[in-house]
C-alpha cells in the first residue's frame, strides 16, 4: 500500500521508474520481466493502457509482484471511477492530465486517499503550471509528473533552465516532482541538483540493445549523480532493495 506523500520525506536519491510504452502486451510483459530487477517502478504506459485496458495492469502486477506500479491512464474526466480501476487492477499510483477539472482531480484525489494510494498530476500540456499547481494544492495534489512530452521532442523541444526554475518551484511548494521525457543517462546530470522524486525512462531502456543492462546503468548513474551510489538492483539482493523503494514512497 502506497500512503498520503504527505507523510513522505522526499527520497534523497530518486527512485526509477521504467515505462513500458507498447501497444502490444505480450511485447510488455517480456520487457518487464527482463529489466524489472533493476527498476523501482514500473509504468503501464498511456498507449499500453489503451490498447490492453487494466488486464495490462493485471499482467503486470502479476509478472512484478513487489514493483511499484503506476498506470499513466492520463485521465480527463471520471476521476474517481478511472482511479478506482487502475487500483483495484492493482497499481500504486494513476495519473490525471493536467487539463482536467478541478472536479476531476479533486475526485481523484479522494479515490486515491480511500485506497490508500496515489494521484499524480500530469502536466503535459499545461501552460500555466504555477497557477494551476496553487488549485491543485488545495484539492489535495501531492505529485505532479513534469513531462517534456513525446510529440514536443518531434518538434525539438530541449529540456531548458526554465523547466529547472518550475520544478524548483514546484518543490518548494512542497510537491513531490516526478520529470520524464526523453531522459537519458547523458541528460541525468542536468536534473541533478533538483531533489526529484521518481525520474522515468521509457525509450532510453526499451530501445536499447541490452535493456536490462540499460536499466542497470540508468539506476546506477542516479544513484551515483545523487549522492549514495549503490548497486543496481540484481538477486536477493535486488529484493530487499526493492522493498526498501517502496519504503521510501510511504
Ligand atoms: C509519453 C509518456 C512516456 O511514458 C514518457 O515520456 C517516458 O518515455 P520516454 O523516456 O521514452 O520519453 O508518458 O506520454
Amino acid at each position: 500500500m502506497v500512503q498520503s506523500a504527505s507523510k513522505n520525506s522526499t527520497p534523497s536519491i530518486p527512485l526509477f521508474q521504467f515505462a513500458l510504452d507498447y501497444f502490444s502486451l505480450p511485447s510488455a510483459i517480456a520487457m518487464a520481466v527482463k529489466v524489472a530487477p533493476f527498476v523501482d517502478v514500473i509504468e503501464i504506459g498511456t498507449p499500453l493502457c489503451k490498447a490492453a485496458g487494466m488486464a495490462a495492469v493485471r499482467a503486470i502486477r502479476e509478472v512484478c509482484p513487489d514493483k511499484l506500479i503506476v498506470a499513466d491512464l492520463k485521465t480527463p474526466d471520471v476521476g474517481d471511477l478511472e482511479a478506482k480501476m487502475a487500483f483495484d487492477a492493482g497499481a500504486d499510483m494513476m495519473t490525471v492530465i493536467g487539463g482536467a477539472a478541478l472536479a476531476t482531480v479533486e475526485l481523484a484525489v479522494k479515490m486515491a486517499r480511500q485506497e490508500g494510494k496515489e494521484m499524480l498530476m500530469e502536466l503535459t500540456g499545461v501552460r500555466d503550471i504555477l497557477a494551476r499547481a496553487e488549485e491543485w494544492k488545495q484539492v489535495g495534489v501531492e505529485r505532479m509528473v513534469y513531462h517534456r512530452g513525446w510529440d514536443e521532442q518531434t518538434f525539438d523541444r530541449q529540456w531548458q533552465e526554465e523547466d529547472k526554475v518550475i520544478i524548483r518551484k514546484l518543490i518548494d511548494m512542497g510537491f513531490k516532482i516526478t520529470v520524464t521525457g526523453g531522459i537519458t543517462t547523458e541528460l541525468l546530470p542536468f536534473f541533478q541538483d533538483l531533489p526529484v522524486s521518481i525520474i522515468i525512462a521509457g525509450r532510453a531502456i526499451h530501445q536499447a540493445a541490452d535493456p536490462a543492462a540499460a536499466a542497470g546503468e540508468f539506476r546506477a548513474a542516479i544513484h551515483r549523480l545523487w549522492g549514495a551510489a549503490q548497486p543496481a538492483l540484481s538477486g536477493n539482493n535486488g529484493a530487499a532493495q526493492q522493498n526498501e523503494s517502496k519504503e521510501i514512497l510511504l
